[in-house]
């Protein structure tokens, strides 16, 4: 029997990242290590971390005087935080490690200079994710436009009239910005758009890979939180190519028994779930079927 883990199942680039440097500075720091929210969507790491001296920080206002007289490192996570952020936690005296995903560092860097030079930003993505909160915060709030459907962009009217420049939350599907932007560019009204697709292509990756090892798979295992979307969405595609998909969080959910049609078992997994939870899954089903 082989079992086969799609190369991208679990934690992308920029996660791993973030997840990597909160341990590593667990290890190495003595004083009190925060993260500014928590670092990755799963229970199970945030509480690992908590058990490590590493607590989540919602706000710079949550740190109390005693916390600043103390000082401290605050990671910032993937997602990334605004300019304000990082000014209220140097002024705050706390250590700033910057574990932000250098794709979202770079569409900060774009929407700031664009902004400088007289550009509103228009942001597509929704306003309420954390990411888009952090962009928002590298350029003039006035003339910043965040669009998540049709009827916004339909909506949209650029302030200023003149120069508008586009990006995208990294994770939005390519389809539907493409889309968004078609609309924003028919009002002929606007002389100069600039669209810059900033979306990663990690999810987009995940999901095709997935759906190819489904395909050619007599059993597919997908692992993830019940609530994760992401991983909802894996478990969608891979059921479309392989009527045998599981969708399981941990080990504890799989019941598996020797059928003895089974040659080929593919697993992937969602976003946020970690290497150790994968490995284990592996190793059960290496040991059950
Ligand atoms: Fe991950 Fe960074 Fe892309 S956090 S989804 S690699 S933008």
């Amino acid at each position: 029997m082989n079992i086969t883990v799609a190369k991208s199942a679990g934690f992308c680039f920029g996660v791993k990242r973030a997840v990597n440097k909160v341990y590593e500075q667990a290890d190495i720091k003595n004083g009190p290590i925060y993260t500014y929210g928590p670092i990755i969507h799963n229970e199970e790491v945030v509480k690992d971390l908590e058990q490590k001296g590493v607590k989540v920080l919602s706000c710079e206002e949550e740190l109390t005087d005693e916390q600043k007289k103390r000082g401290g490192t605050v990671i910032i996570r993937s997602h990334g935080v605004s300019k304000k952020t990082y000014e209220k936690l140097e002024q705050a005296g706390m250590e700033i490690v910057d574990a932000t995903c250098p794709f979202v560092l770079k569409i900060h860097q774009i929407v700031e200079e664009f902004s400088n030079d007289g550009y509103e930003i228009v942001i597509i993505g929704s306003s309420a994710h954390p990411e888009v909160e952090g962009i928002c915060g590298w350029c003039d709030p006035a003339y910043t436009t965040v669009i998540a459907n049709e009827q916004e962009a339909e909506n949209f009217q650029p302030k200023s009239g003149k120069k508008v420049c586009i990006v995208a939350q990294t994770t939005f599907n390519y389809k539907k910005f493409q889309e968004l932007v078609e609309i924003i560019q028919k009002k002929g009204y606007i002389r100069d758009i600039r669209v810059l697709n900033t979306i990663c292509n990690a999810t987009e990756e995940r999901q095709n890979e997935a759906a190819s090892l489904a395909e050619t798979s007599d059993l597919m295992i997908v692992i993830g939180g019940r609530s994760s979307s992401n991983t909802q969405k894996l478990y969608e595609i891979c059921k479309e190519e392989c009527a045998n998909t599981y969708y399981i969080q941990t080990t504890a959910d799989l019941h598996l028994a020797k059928t003895g049609h089974i040659d080929n078992v593919g697993i992937t997994a969602g976003a946020s779930t970690p290497k150790k939870i994968i490995e284990e899954v592996q190793k059960y089903v290496r040991t059950k079927l």
